[in-house]
């Protein structure tokens, strides 16, 4: 799962563990049994549904690989916006840029334009200030544009980490504590500091930000893949997935 839950450097240099981490997730990402390519992906782009002709800005990009097949499929005058400055290279009508997503209006490139479409695909939680990020990115939409943004289960890291404390649910789940966290999948050397957060925390965000959900959706594996790939299977059955939500200015 591509997971994310925040970084709390908002002060300082967000940039250098993503340094060491992005050869290592994209690795992750592009495997053929990762939740990413089985789940994630598969659900954003029906969500996007026909992007022909629309402008789209994806923060925290990546290496650029989604926004790439975006423009693949028709989207236009695209940007990516990534921390870590490691991307594909471009094709015509989509610039990647190195900047903080913390606040998008001020990376150049993004600066005085706007977009049909902004993602925020398991990168929100490394804004250094989460109802800021969405109110600088809402200046950024046009009349009919909105936000896609995604965000892994809190219940999943709450469960991780009552596993690993022996503590409950509960107590995880209500716990204000940032928590130290290496991936796995990715490079267990390199440690994020998260903070928890509530299903309240997230709403209230949007809520907080002018913003008012226009769909959620909780995506799982098709029956055909949870065959396929069973321990996958497993993975989502015991820590549930990922949440996406389509956000619209509240005008
Ligand atoms: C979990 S990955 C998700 C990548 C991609 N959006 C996807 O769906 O595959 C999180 C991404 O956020 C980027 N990131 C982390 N902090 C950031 C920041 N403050 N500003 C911009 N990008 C950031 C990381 O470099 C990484 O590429």
């Amino acid at each position: 799962m591509a997971d994310e839950a925040g970084s709390v450097s908002a002060g300082g240099d967000a940039s250098g563990p993503w340094q060491a981490l992005s050869s290592g997730f994209e690795e992750a990402r592009a495997r053929e049994d990762s939740l990413d390519r089985l789940v994630e992906w598969p659900a954003e782009r029906a969500l996007l549904g026909d992007v022909t002709g629309l402008s789209v800005l994806d923060a925290g990009c990546g290496n650029g690989a989604k926004l790439v097949e975006l423009a693949r499929d028709g989207a236009v005058s695209s940007v990516g916006v990534d921390i870590s400055g490691s991307f594909v290279a471009p094709p015509a009508g989509v610039e990647l840029v190195r900047g903080d997503l913390s606040d998008l209006t001020a990376v150049p490139g993004v600066a005085g334009r706007t977009f049909d479409r902004i993602l925020f695909l398991q990168s929100f939680g490394y804004a250094a200030d989460g109802v800021r990020a969405l109110q600088r990115a809402r200046e950024l939409l046009t009349d009919d544009g909105y936000i896609l943004l995604t965000r892994t289960q809190p219940i999943r890291y709450a469960l991780e980490r009552a596993e690993e404390n022996g503590t409950s649910l509960g107590q995880e789940y209500f716990s204000t504590q940032p928590f130290a966290y290496q991936h796995r999948a990715w490079d267990d050397r390199v440690t994020l500091t998260k903070r928890p957060y509530t299903m309240s925390d997230l709403l209230n965000t949007f809520s907080a930000a002018g913003l008012w959900i226009e769909t959620t959706v909780e995506p799982q594996m098709t029956a055909d893949n949870a065959r396929r790939y069973p321990h996958k299977q497993a993975v989502l059955d015991r820590y549930l997935g990922i949440l996406m939500f389509t956000l619209r200015p509240r005008r």
